[in-house]
């Protein structure tokens, strides 16, 4: 059994925060942000936590689907920021909003929302679950080194949300990999107190190496495209809307050069919000869908891809 995407929403946090005040603490400036990554400004949670952009899209998602909480049958959440580790923010937002429905997380970095939206499907295939909210939630800020200029400057806090409802026709294809490799991009766990342990933590702040991420990053979406057509047995060319990872304009550009798709089809949201993880993609979906960019049977490629190093690729139809 297939589903449809009822409806999407998204938060961001209240404060913007431009390159150049970056360059107040930082040795860098508006000119390199931009021209090497094609970001303008982030947002960044001050009074805000994790929980409430997380509820604030899952609200507005339930909202423009006419859907109430206690519809629901299943809460998933993709998020590697939570305000705790334990319980899983999904059971945070799931107490919010009054819903009493199963509730956990999924960690699958930057390509979250992909793989937490072929989890739903699942549930919805085994016929578990009819109506799923599936909420992306990251607050990248207090994973960072506010020192490193090659990383704090790419990231932003931000959430995006969907509810998908049993029945319909997607996915036209669906795909998820992993590469291997815990050293490209990497944010280390809880050092803990154990009076055992003797190796020495790492501190834990994000570490990655931007090169091999930005390879990975253009290879990724480019195979993805071409494997979800060809799963579908479309053209390229019949994708009317591209919804990858916001990392870096240049990987964007890149794509889209490569792929030979008109540059208007792919979503832009990193200007405004850098790279805001598994959220990026629900995001930019919102963000398509409130512009109505969207026409009743357009077709829609979603390409997530960051650490682990992990690949997820959906080709919808949009309702
Ligand atoms: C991080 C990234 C923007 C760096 O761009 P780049 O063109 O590869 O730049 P480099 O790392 O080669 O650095 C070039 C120079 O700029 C400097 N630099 C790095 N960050 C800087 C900053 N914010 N401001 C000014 N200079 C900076 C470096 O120190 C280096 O200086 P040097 O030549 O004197 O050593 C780019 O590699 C990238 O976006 N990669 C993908 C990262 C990503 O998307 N991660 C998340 C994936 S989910």
């Amino acid at each position: 059994m297939g589903f449809t995407i009822l409806g999407t929403g998204s938060a961001l946090p209240k404060r913007r925060v431009s390159n150049d005040e970056l360059s107040e603490f930082l040795d860098t400036s508006d000119e390199w942000i931009f021209t090497r990554t094609g970001i303008k400004s982030r947002h960044v949670c001050t009074t805000e936590s994790l929980d409430d952009l997380a509820v604030a899209a899952s609200e507005q998602a339930l909202q423009t689907s006419g859907v109430d909480a206690s519809q629901l049958d299943l809460i998933v959440c993709s998020t590697t920021t939570g305000d705790h580790l334990v319980p899983a923010e999904a059971c945070a937002v799931a107490e919010r909003l009054g819903a009493t429905c199963p509730a956990f997380d999924v960690s699958a970095a930057c390509a979250g929302f992909v793989f937490a939206l072929d989890v739903a499907e699942g549930y919805i295939a085994r016929g578990r679950a009819r109506r799923v909210l599936i909420v992306a939630a990251e607050q990248m800020t207090r994973a960072l080194d506010w020192t490193d200029r090659a990383t704090c400057v790419l990231f932003g806090d931000g959430a995006g949300a969907a509810v998908i409802e049993a029945g319909g026709e997607n996915p036209l294809a669906v795909e998820l990999s992993t590469s291997p490799d815990a050293e490209t991009l990497r944010v280390p766990g809880l050092a803990g107190s154990s009076p055992y342990k003797t190796a020495q933590d790492r501190e834990s702040v994000l570490s990655m190496n931007g090169r091999r991420v930005f390879k990975f990053g253009v290879n990724a979406i480019c195979d993805m495209v071409h494997k979800l057509a060809s799963d579908a047995s479309i053209a390229v060319e019949d994708i009317d809307h591209f919804v990858f990872h916001q990392a870096n304009e240049r990987i964007l550009s890149q794509a889209v050069k490569r792929l030979g798709v008109p540059d208007d089809c792919v979503v832009r949201t990193l200007r405004e919000t850098g790279n805001i993880s598994s959220a990026c993609i629900p995001f930019a979906l919102d963000r398509l869908a409130r512009t109505n960019a969207l026409n009743a049977g357009d077709t829609i490629a979603l390409v997530g891809f960051g650490a682990g190093l992990d690949v997820g690729g959906y080709l919808l139809r949009w309702k």
